[in-house]
């Protein structure tokens, strides 16, 4: 269809994406007792409809402790599947391939929506099961002084959570999910395994970096066992987290992690701290995607990149540089669902519109074709026009 990589095919194991356009995981805050509602299925159906290759679903907690809000999309019963299917049957009917990330707070499980103020939640008579929904972590360590202190797993609880994490992987496979992603980033139990910080265990999930590294490794070899050798497994590291954890320690996990059958390494950093890098502090175009070159060259493996890439140009450059294979699209394709669609049509691709459903593909064709319609309301390019530095 067209020589810019970005709108390249990319078959990763038995699964063709047919762009290398992604949405990653973003929290909806919306479920109810863990189930997906209407708002996922509209949600997860725009995207997919306004052409991305991959969509993937929010981080979906393994075991009910592990939610970070009420909201929180669940997997932990087999009961999640149906549901779920609806959403994949959605996805892949438009075309794009339906990918789900699996997730589990930790430390920093029953905190607040964002836009309700964040950090811990506070007791109240609607939360039935307040007790069982107590913080784990590795380590009895609070995440910073407004949270509480978590209650260090058991080694026999550890393993359980390499169990739960693996059932969690044949449901989504069931569900009919072609792409799984494991989240290892951001300061929840994963990376809290990761970091000397919050990891002061003294048993063989604690110490030495290849003993912290250890949780993430077993989880990997039982989602493996469960998760079709045909389907592409995802993880998502937080590659420099500025409190320990860096490209160099990211890169030697990523070459254990490929060994033992993962495909992408998802690079995003920090939150295992509240400094920087972090979500919403950060202003500069790319800034995570020195991270993602950095794996992708040192550890041999395929990488995503993800944060503030906002323009189609800028997209094709991370490409063609090398530093990424799949590039997604955060909070940019919240302000416009149609970005591939849009992208597409600013790069110069022939027939733009193809990609999208014939429901509004095929009007928005036949209005550029009479020489109107070709200036959308989004038109701008990003790094030509708005004279902005990479
Ligand atoms: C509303 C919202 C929810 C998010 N939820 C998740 C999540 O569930 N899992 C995850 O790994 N990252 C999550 N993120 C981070 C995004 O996947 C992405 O890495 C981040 O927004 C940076 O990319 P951007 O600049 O393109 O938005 C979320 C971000 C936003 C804005």
């Amino acid at each position: 269809m067209s020589e810019l990589l970005l709108f390249s095919p990319l078959t990763i194991r038995n699964v063709e994406l047919r762009n290398r356009i992604v949405v990653p995981p973003m929290h909806q805050y919306s479920a109810e007792k863990g189930y997906p509602t209407d708002w996922h299925l509209m949600n997860a159906g725009k995207f997919a409809a306004g052409g991305a290759g991959l969509v993937v679903i929010e981080s979906t907690k393994v075991e009910r402790r592990g939610c970070g809000t009420l909201g929180d999309l669940g997997i932990w019963d087999d009961s999640f599947v149906e549901p779920l299917r609806r959403l994949v049957k959605f996805i892949k009917q438009q075309n794009s391939v339906a990918g789900i990330q699996l997730g589990h707070s930790g430390r920093k499980a029953r905190a607040k929506r964002p836009w309700e103020g964040d950090g811990p939640l506070q007791r109240t008579a609607e939360i039935e099961d307040w007790d069982a929904w107590n913080p784990v972590a590795p380590s009895a360590i609070a995440h910073s002084e407004k949270w509480p202190v978590p209650r260090e797993l058991a080694r026999h609880e550890v393993k359980d959570l390499v169990q739960a994490w693996g059932n969690a992987a044949k449901r989504a496979d069931q569900a009919g999910f072609d792409v799984l992603e494991l989240h290892g980033a951001h300061g929840y139990l994963v990376h809290q395994f990761l970091s000397e910080r919050s990891n002061h265990r003294k048993d063989e999930y604690g110490g030495s970096e290849l003993n912290r590294m250890r949780l993430i490794t077993e989880i990997t070899e039982a989602v493996r066992t469960h998760w079709p050798e045909s389907k592409p497994l995802f993880v998502r590291l937080s590659v420099e987290d500025n409190a320990g954890w860096g490209p160099e320690q990211s890169a030697r996990l990523a070459k254990t992690l490929k060994a033992k059958g993962v495909d992408v390494i998802d690079c995003s950093s920090g939150g295992i701290t509240d400094q920087a890098p972090i979500l919403g502090k950060e202003i500069k175009y790319s800034y995570q995607v020195p991270l993602s070159e950095y794996v992708r060259r040192n550890a041999g493996i395929m990488t995503m990149a993800v944060g503030l890439i906002i323009h189609g140009d800028q997209a094709e450059q991370i490409l063609r540089q090398g530093q990424a294979d799949l590039i997604a699209v955060g909070r940019e394709i919240l302000n416009n669902p149609n970005w591939p669609m849009d992208a597409a049509l600013k790069l110069g691709i022939d027939g733009p519109f193809r990609s999208v459903p014939p429901q509004f593909g095929y009007w928005l064709g036949t209005r550029a074709k009479r020489g109107f319609g070709t200036r959308p309301s989004t038109w701008q390019n990003g790094l030509k026009d708005t004279g902005n530095v990479l």
